[in-house]
C-alpha cells in the first residue's frame, strides 16, 4: 500500500524523523484554520498517490491564511496525472538552503535492501540517477545487519554530504531505517531532505509504501486504507475473506488454488478471442475447503459484478472431493435464489469427480452448465458472455 504524503508525515514524527507541522485538508476553510494555527506562511500540498505534483502546480506557498484558502480552492479538484486531488496538505514553510535526496528500499532483483543517497535532491532523482551517477551513492544493506549509526555515517560520507552536516543526516537516516523495519516498509523516500537556513535538516516530502502482506503485524495500518480508492466489490469480498481481485473483463472466475485460477484466466481471455475478445472479469480463489457458504459467498460477490455476463467455475477436487463442491454449488444456488441469474459453466475433475458431475446432473439447476474440459468450459463461458 502506498501512502499519502501527510501520512508518511505522521509516521516520520511517530519514529522521531524530524519533519515540520503539517495538517490535512479537504476544503478551502479547513486550509485556512490550519494555515492560521501555523502562523500564516505555508506550503499547499496536493495529496495525490502520483509523483512530480510541484511541477503539475500541486504544490504552492501561501503568503498567509487567507492566500492558503485561495491556493487551497485552486488544488482541490485539480486533475494530476489522472489523480483528481481531493487533500491538500498544509505544511509550515521552511526556509531551505539546500535540497538531498534519501531512501531506503527493497531491492527484489539483488534480494537486498538498498539506501540511495544524494545531495542532488529536491528533482528528478531518475534525472540525476541518469546523467549524473556520480551524484547518487547507492549501498546495498543486509537484511541481518541492518544500518548501525556507524553503517548509517559511512553511506553519508560515501554520498558526499557536506562534512558540518554528515552527523545529523546519518542520525536521520538511522531513523529512517527505524520506520523502513518497524512499520514492515519496502519504500521510505524523503525526497526533497532540506536543510533550512538555521542549520536544521527536516525531511520536507515523503513517500512510503507498506507491505502488505505484513498487514497482519500491522492492525494500526488498517486507518492508512484510501477507503475512496478500493473497489467497493473487492472490499465486500475482502471482508468475506475472499481471494478476489477485480479485472476488467466479462466472464466472471471463481476456481480452487492460485495456479489454478491463473491459468483459468489465461484460458479465457485465450478463448473469448474468438468470442468479441472478452476477458475474465475477475480473480477469485476459494481455496481448498469450498464449502456451500464459501460457494455462495463467491458467487455472489461474482454475480454482483455488473460487468460480468456469464461464470466460470473451475475446480479440480483434491483434499475437498467435487462431491462436496457439487453439493457447495447446489446450497449456494438455494441461498442465492433469485439474485443468481447469470449461467454458470462448471467443469469438475479430479477426486470423485463422477459423483461430482452425477449430483449437478440430477440438481438440474437451469443456469448450470457442465463441461468436462478445462478448455471446454473456457470456450463456453466466453460464448455465453460475448451473447
Ligand atoms: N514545507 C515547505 N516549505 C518550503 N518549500 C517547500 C515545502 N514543501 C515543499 N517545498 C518545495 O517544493 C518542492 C516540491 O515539493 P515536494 O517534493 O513535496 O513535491 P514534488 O517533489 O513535486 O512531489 P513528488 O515528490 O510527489 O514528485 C520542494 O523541492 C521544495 O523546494
Ligand atoms: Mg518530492
Amino acid at each position: 500500500m502506498d501512502l499519502f504524503e501527510y501520512q508518511a508525515r505522521d509516521l516520520f514524527e511517530k519514529h522521531g524523523v524530524p519533519v515540520l507541522a503539517g495538517a490535512v485538508a479537504t476544503t478551502p476553510d479547513e486550509a485556512e484554520s490550519a494555515a492560521a494555527s501555523m502562523g500564516g506562511k505555508v506550503v499547499v500540498k496536493a495529496q495525490v498517490k502520483v509523483g512530480g505534483r510541484g511541477k503539475a502546480g500541486g504544490v504552492k506557498l501561501a503568503v498567509d491564511a487567507k492566500d492558503a484558502r485561495e491556493k487551497a480552492a485552486a488544488i482541490l479538484g485539480m486533475d494530476i496525472k489522472g489523480h483528481i486531488v481531493g487533500k491538500v496538505m498544509i505544511a509550515q514553510a521552511a526556509p531551505i538552503e539546500e535540497e538531498y535526496y534519501l531512501a531506503i528500499l527493497l531491492d527484489r532483483s539483488n534480494r537486498t535492501f538498498l539506501v540511495m543517497a544524494s545531495v542532488a535532491g529536491g528533482m528528478d532523482i531518475e534525472q540525476v540517477a541518469r546523467e549524473t551517477p556520480e551524484k547518487l551513492a547507492k549501498v546495498p544493506v543486509n537484511s541481518n545487519d541492518g544500518i548501525s549509526n556507524e553503517k548509517a555515517l559511512a553511506i553519508i560520507k560515501q554520498a558526499q554530504f557536506p562534512s558540518d552536516i554528515e552527523g545529523q543526516v546519518a542520525d536521520v537516516l538511522s531513523l529512517l531505517w527505524k520506520v523502513f523495519i518497524s512499520e514492515d516498509a519496502t519504500l521510505v523516500e524523503v525526497n526533497p531532505l532540506v536543510k533550512t537556513s538555521d542549520g536544521r535538516i527536516i525531511a520536507l516530502d515523503g513517500k512510503v509504501t507498506l507491505d502488505d502482506n505484513a498487514e497482519f503485524r500491522h492492525p494500526d495500518h488498517e486507518a492508512l486504507v484510501d477507503q475512496g480508492a478500493t473497489d467497493p466489490l473487492e472490499a465486500a469480498a475482502k471482508e468475506k475473506g475472499l481471494n478476489y481481485v477485480k479485472l476488467e473483463g466479462e466472464v466472471g472466475i471463481i476456481g480452487n488454488g492460485a495456479g489454478l485460477v491463473m491459468s483459468t484466466l489465461d484460458v479465457v481471455a485465450y478463448a473469448g478471442e474468438k468470442f468479441g475478445h472478452v476477458k475474465p472479469a475477475n480473480f477469485l480463489d476459494i481455496g481448498g475447503g469450498a464449502s456451500a457458504q464459501v460457494m455462495a459467498d463467491g458467487l455472489s460477490i461474482i454475480l454482483g459484478d455488473k460487468d460480468v455476463k456469464s461464470v466460470f467455475v473451475n475446480v479440480f477436487g483434491g483434499i475437498t472431493a467435487c462431491d462436496a463442491v457439487a453439493n457447495g454449488i447446489v446450497q449456494a444456488l438455494k441461498i442465492l435464489g433469485d439474485t443468481a441469474t447469470k449461467p454458470i459453466v462448471v467443469r469438475l475433475d479430479g477426486n470423485n469427480v463422477l459423483e461430482g458431475r452425477r449430483i449437478l446432473n440430477e440438481a438440474a439447476h437451469p443456469l448450470i452448465q457442465q463441461l468436462d474440459t478445462m478448455d471446454g468450459a473456457a470456450a463456453r463461458a466466453a460464448e455465453l458472455a460475448a451473447k
